[in-house]
């Protein structure tokens, strides 16, 4: 009897282990002769004597006996070797080396952490059947997350549940996720998180949230990650009753040093603040006749004392129906360049909109000079399908940090101008707004696990691949037999233009529902606000559609340097992909393949259906391959995505067409529902 409930509870723990919590860090067995061959006589042992090294060991101790089957007894002269060495020459303080020579693998670096990042390396390429020796450094200083999370746990943009962080539980109980979570970045090379909403609630900089946010600190501090608040702006007149925040009071100036050096007391490792000023209606320095500069220079002076650092978010832009939003955010922050302080980074989004399925590199990463920027990317796909819809966002990623951006009229990707190449900044960041939560498997879809992944990778080292990357997750949690990795490999790097075919084929942008962004409504004229209307952006007419931000149009494109927008600028040159970014298209006008446009812009939205189809039938193939459990829900998510993909064709189609007033290409069926029912489907969406 006893035998038997110890099966059922072993098969238990086997069904729970395929849920996706582990993430990247199930460890399963390894099979592959040539790489147990290599790794067992090495990882026999584990040799170290520095106490900081504690949780690299752990982790070697939890991994090596599910990976390899053997454990590694401690102490010896072969084995794998861990070493703290301050002397060590190496790019970067973060980084670390690895050398093989006969029964050992050696991990040294400078600091403990870099042993840390080593020991993932390491067990990294155990898992992708690589051998491990080289040296390795981030080629970017700040490798952030941006939790959009609010007190009350609810997660702005957030589709996989409630916030990670238990606010009413801190600072006594330490829910062990919070571990996992470090583990999980740390494995990834991400160093810092910014645990709150950017949209920022002062509570959070109250003495009674601070003993909590020190609590987090304490679990990320091992694992190499500072703890970083978006604060608001207003803070001094919300906390401190002063009667207003303006940054050029000395009372207000008092107020925001005194608050970092009480933060500072209690999490002397603090990384700093970010600030979304003066943008959708928070608080900033603008609501008393001081800049942007005033602002972030003020919080910097704080911080300064203590080596904190301010991240000032460029995401700003006034409600102008005439003008162009695309031009905002260079409009505001470029004649400011060069004169922030040496400790505040401008975070500026990929994109000039907000988080399109295809956005043109925002123009600000080209033009400012003396100021170093970070790159904002949104891992949480708020305008693509939120966790229903499979995109990989790593060939996004990756389509934007390979930009040629042409600065000083040489091949420069974004890639480059943000490792701080070619303005020479004194300090580079990549982060990414997070698609965690409390679901089990932390991002609701479980393959948006991947682009958290990717984020991390990526930030480390902006010129790896969407490729290789999907291959290395693949291995570390899917399934290790290479035909199925190449196949799961493929149909991940499919994902992202699928998802652009069905929404926002040849750069159709911002026509998702109003607010919630979910789902397509391109009909949408009354907003709170007329750039957060859809007609704003599509200007759909009898004659065509799309915005010109050429020189007859809002002359967007002079925000560019002009080798770069050239081939932007006419009709005739302009990539497909981004025709609607910068032109009105006649919809009769010819395009490459000889359709006129209307008809390629229709055949799009049908071809994402039918992409969709042939996904679902690629993953059925996986069955049996993959974990049951994550087969099961992505299958079913595949289902929502495909009526939604339907919902999306429909929409746009049949909306678009009382503009064109065009038929449907010849062989294509009409879709089998009106317009007005189409409509309210979103309708729904917008019931209290
Ligand atoms: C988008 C998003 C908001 C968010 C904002 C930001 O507009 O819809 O929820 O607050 O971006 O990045 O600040």
């Amino acid at each position: 009897m006893k035998r038997y409930l110890f099966i059922l509870l072993f098969l238990c723990l086997q069904v729970r282990a395929e849920d996706g919590y582990k993430l990247w860090m199930s460890y399963s067995k390894i099979e592959d002769p040539k790489t147990l061959n290599f790794y067992k006589p090495r990882l026999q042992a584990i040799v170290w004597e520095d106490k900081d090294l504690e949780v690299a060991v752990e982790e070697v101790k939890l991994a090596i006996p599910k990976l390899l089957g053997i454990t590694p007894k401690k102490g010896g002269k072969n084995g794998l070797i861990l070493k703290v060495n301050p002397q060590i020459n190496i790019t970067n303080p973060e980084g670390y080396k690895v050398s093989v020579s006969g029964q050992s693998i050696t991990i040294e670096a400078p600091r403990s952490v870099g042993v840390l990042y080593g020991v993932f390396h390491l067990l990294r390429c155990i898992q992708t059947g690589q051998e491990p020796a080289g040296e390795f450094s981030p080629k970017i200083q700040h490798r952030m997350l941006n939790h959009w999370d609010n007190n009350n746990g609810t997660i702005e943009r957030g589709y996989a549940g409630m916030s990670l962080w238990k606010w009413y539980e801190l600072p006594e109980r330490l829910d062990p996720r919070y571990k996992d979570y470090a583990r999980a970045n740390a494995s990834l090379g991400i160093n810092a998180t910014v645990i709150n909403n950017v949209n920022a609630s002062a509570r959070f900089l109250s003495s009674e949230y601070l003993v909590k946010v020190k609590a987090l600190a304490d679990v990320f501090r091992p694992y190499g990650i500072k703890v970083y608040l978006s604060v608001n702006f207003a803070s001094p007149r919300i906390l401190g009753k002063l009667p207003d925040a303006d940054p050029l009071k000395p009372e207000v100036q008092k107020w925001w040093k005194e608050k970092a050096d009480e933060i500072y007391s209690l999490i002397p490792d603090f990384g700093g603040f970010l600030v979304k000023a003066n943008s959708e209606g928070e608080p900033g320095p603008m609501d008393y006749g001081r800049t942007h500069v005033d602002g972030a220079n003020m919080l910097a002076k704080a911080l300064k004392p203590h080596g904190g650092m301010v991240f000032w978010r460029a995401f700003v832009y006034a409600p102008d129906p005439k003008g162009d939003r695309f031009k905002a955010a260079y409009e505001e922050f470029k004649p400011y360049d060069g004169q922030f302080d040496d400790n505040v980074i401008i975070q500026v989004k990929n994109g000039p909109i907000d988080f399109m399925p295809r956005e043109p590199i925002s123009p600000l990463f080209t033009a400012m000079e003396k100021t170093p920027l970070a790159m904002e990317f949104q891992v949480t796909q708020e305008y693509l399908g939120w966790a229903t819809h499979w995109v990989y966002l790593a060939s996004m990623f990756e389509e934007c940090l390979k930009t040629d951006t042409r600065v000083k009229n040489r091949k420069t990707t974004l890639s480059e101008i943000l490792q701080g190449k070619t303005f020479g900044y004194r300090h580079t960041a990549i982060t990414g707004v997070a698609n965690t939560g409390s679901d089990r498997n932390w991002t609701g879809h479980p393959m948006g696990q991947a682009n958290w992944y990717a984020l991390g990778r990526m930030a480390w080292d902006p010129d790896l691949g969407a490729k290789e990357i999907a291959q290395e997750w693949i291995s570390q949690t899917l399934s290790r037999d290479s035909k199925t990795v190449s196949d799961i490999q493929s149909m991940m790097l499919s994902t992202r233009e699928i998802y652009v075919n069905y929404t926002s084929p040849f750069g159709l942008h911002h026509v998702m529902g109003e607010g919630h962004h979910f789902g397509p409504e391109p009909w949408v004229e009354k907003a709170p606000r007329p750039d957060w209307t859809a007609l704003y952006y599509h200007k759909a007419d009898e004659k065509g559609i799309g915005f010109d931000r050429t020189n007859t149009g809002s002359n967007a494109l002079a925000q560019y340097p002009k080798e770069f927008s050239a081939p932007f600028s006419s009709l005739e040159t302009c990539p497909e992909e981004f025709l609607l970014w910068f032109h009105h298209v006649p919809w009769d006008r010819k395009l490459k393949n000889g359709d006129i446009f209307w008809e390629a812009f229709v055949k799009k939205f049908y071809q994402g259906v039918k992409e969709v189809e042939g996904l679902q039938r690629d993953w059925e193939k996986v069955k049996g391959k993959v974990p049951q459990e994550t087969f099961e829900n992505v299958s079913a998510r595949l289902k929502t995505q495909h009526k939604e993909a339907i919902w999306w064709r429909d929409a746009c189609v049949l909306y678009f067409q009382t503009f064109s007033k065009k038929a449907l290409p010849a062989g294509l069926k009409a879709p089998e529902r009106t317009l007005e029912e189409v409509k309210k489907i979103v309708d729904v969406y917008h019931i209290r």
